[in-house]
């Protein structure tokens, strides 16, 4: 058990977020694997409030880019505040998100709101973010890079991806290989001991 785990361990360690990719299409069936493993998430009173929209159709890619990129030009010129772009700084990024048309797997999660078919959802963030966690953990042990993507703001992703008011954009997630030049910020992560307390 203790060597699963630390293999295990050890393949999530290996885990980058990327944000250059092959255009070359993925095995659709993975990513209806990696979407029913996070439909196994836990959540708040079993409501399983999330939606996933797969999106691989290079015209609606090509559209999610050049809307995504009007509001990532308005944030980097005027939204963001100084703070956050000196902390957006060191990852290099820009208004630019080429990745939205390039990845051939785009998938927009959605929280789902009280809607007319749904009881009234608890503790929906929290839901949603255990289940994006999984989803990325399902694509990288099938050997596929995610980037998560957060716009802000997100609410025109509800008219790309055609989806009701009642559910709320939560994060862009383009799927696929790494670009052969593809490179990573060089992070270090915390140390066990520092994000571990034991009594
Ligand atoms: C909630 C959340 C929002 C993020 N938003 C963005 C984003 O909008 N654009 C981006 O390039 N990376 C984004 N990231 C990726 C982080 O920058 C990345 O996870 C972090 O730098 C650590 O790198 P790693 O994933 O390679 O370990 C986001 C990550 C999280 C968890």
């Amino acid at each position: 058990m203790v060597e699963a785990a630390r293999a295990f361990a050890d393949r999530m360690a290996a885990r980058r977020t990327i944000r250059d990719f092959r255009p070359d299409p993925v095995p659709m069936e993975v990513i209806e694997e990696a979407v029913r493993v996070a439909g196994t998430a836990p959540s708040g009173a079993h409501v399983q409030p999330w939606r996933f929209v797969v999106l691989t159709d290079p015209e609606r890619k090509r559209q999610l880019r050049a809307a995504a990129e009007v509001e990532e030009r308005e944030f980097y010129a005027r939204r963001a505040s100084p703070e956050w772009l000196a902390a957006l700084a060191p990852l290099g990024l820009d208004w630019r998100k080429p990745f939205l048309e390039v990845a051939p797997v785009v998938i927009v999660v959605f929280e789902v709101h009280q809607g007319p078919h749904s009881p009234r959802p608890y503790y929906v963030k929290e839901s949603v973010g255990i289940a994006v966690g999984m989803l990325i953990t399902a694509l990288h042990q099938a050997g596929l890079a995610t980037l998560t993507h957060t716009p802000s703001p997100m609410r025109f992703l509800n008219e790309v991806c055609g989806r009701p008011r009642e559910e709320r954009p939560y994060v862009v997630m383009p799927v696929g290989y790494p670009a052969p030049d593809a490179t990573v910020p060089d992070l270090t992560r915390k140390p066990l001991s520092e994000i571990l307390i034991r009594d």
